[in-house]
C-alpha cells in the first residue's frame, strides 16, 4: 500500500489497498497514520461499497453516528441532487460547525455521477494556519468564532445554530492547529468589534481560499473519499443540477453526537435565549421531549458535498 499526495497541503491517494475485503490491523494502522497525516483519503476503482462495508471502513477512522437529517437513525444516507442539500452551489465550510460537538469526519462514496463531471472542493485549514503570518498568529491565537447558521431561511420551524469555537482549534488527536473559520458560517470574532473582525475574517478567507490552495475533487463512479472535517473544509463550487445528470453521493460521517439531537438543543438554546425556555431548562427534558417534537424535515441541511 502507498499514498500518491493530491495537493501539496494535505489529501492522499490510496494505492494498492482493496476496498472490498482489506482491512488486516496493519493495513488500518497505516490508513489511520495516512489519515493524520494527509486529513484526506482518496480510494479510486476500488468498486461497489455496500453501506455495510460503507460503515465498517468509516468506521477504521471513529465511532459514525447519525448525522443526517433525512433518515431515521441510519448511518447511512445518500446525498442526491433531485434535493436541496445534494444540488445547490455551496460555500466553503465544515459539516455542522455552527453546534457545540463537531463532526470528526466524512466519507462519501460517488454511486452516480452525470456524465458532465461533478466536483467537491477542498482546502486545508491546517496548511492555512501555517500559511498566516506569524503577528497574525499570536494575535488569532486566543480568539473565539462565533458560528451561525440561520436554518429558518430553509425549513420555516427549525431553530438558528450557533457555536463558538476557537479560531485556532488545535486538533484532538494530531495536535496540529487549525485555523477553523468558514466561508458559509463564520459570523463574528467575538473578541473584536464588529469592523475589525469582518476585516479579519476576509483577509482569513483570502488565505484558505487562495485558487493554489484547493484541491479540487472530479468525482468517478464508485470513488471514495475519508476526509477530517476540522482540519479540511469542502465545498461544492457549482450547483449539480439534475439536468446534467444524476448525482448520488453515498454519506457515512464519524461524530458523537447524532443530528436529531443536535436539533433539539439547538431548539432547546433558542427557547432559553427567547425567555421561554422553561421547559427546555429543566435537566433530562430537552432530548426526549424536543426529539420527540421533531418533525421528519427535508434534507436541506448544508451537510453537503
Ligand atoms: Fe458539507
Amino acid at each position: 500500500m502507498e499514498f500518491r499526495p493530491l495537493h501539496p497541503d494535505f489529501g492522499a491517494e490510496v494505492i494498492g489497498f482493496d476496498l472490498q475485503r482489506g482491512g488486516s490491523a496493519a493495513e488500518v494502522a497505516a490508513l489511520r497514520e495516512a489519515y493524520d497525516r494527509h486529513g484526506l483519503l482518496l480510494f479510486r476503482k476500488g468498486g461497489r461499497v455496500s453501506p455495510e462495508r460503507h460503515v465498517e471502513i468509516a468506521g477504521w477512522f471513529g465511532p459514525p453516528a447519525p448525522i443526517a437529517n433525512d433518515a431515521d437513525g441510519s448511518l447511512v444516507t445518500v446525498l442526491q441532487n433531485d434535493e436541496a442539500a445534494g444540488r445547490l452551489e455551496l460555500p466553503f465550510h465544515s459539516d455542522l460547525t455552527y453546534t457545540a460537538d463537531l463532526i470528526d469526519a466524512i466519507c462519501l462514496h460517488a454511486i452516480a455521477v452525470p456524465e458532465g463531471g461533478s466536483s467537491t472542493t477542498f482546502v486545508s485549514g491546517a496548511a492555512a494556519w501555517d500559511r498566516l503570518a506569524p503577528a497574525l498568529q499570536a494575535e488569532l491565537a486566543d480568539k473565539t468564532l462565533r458560528h451561525f447558521y440561520n436554518s429558518r431561511l430553509m425549513v420555516a420551524d427549525w431553530p438558528s445554530f450557533a457555536a463558538e469555537h476557537p479560531v485556532r482549534l488545535v486538533h484532538p488527536r494530531t495536535g496540529r492547529p487549525i485555523l477553523f473559520v468558514t466561508q458559509n458560517h463564520a459570523e463574528r470574532i467575538l473578541e473584536m468589534d464588529e469592523a475589525r473582525s469582518r476585516a479579519v475574517i476576509e483577509d482569513l478567507f483570502a488565505v484558505l481560499y487562495a485558487p493554489e490552495a484547493r484541491y479540487q475533487h472530479w468525482w468517478e463512479l464508485d470513488d471514495l473519499v475519508m476526509w477530517d472535517n476540522l482540519a479540511i473544509q469542502h465545498a461544492r463550487t457549482e450547483e449539480a443540477h439534475p439536468r446534467s445528470g444524476k448525482r448520488a453521493l453515498q454519506r457515512v460521517a464519524l461524530a458523537r453526537v447524532g443530528f436529531h439531537e443536535l436539533l433539539a438543543r439547538a431548539r432547546a438554546a433558542e427557547a432559553v435565549q427567547a425567555g421561554t425556555g422553561a421547559e427546555a431548562r429543566r435537566p433530562g427534558s430537552i432530548s426526549a421531549a424536543s426529539a420527540a417534537a421533531t418533525p421528519k424535515a427535508p434534507a436541506i441541511m448544508k451537510a453537503g458535498a
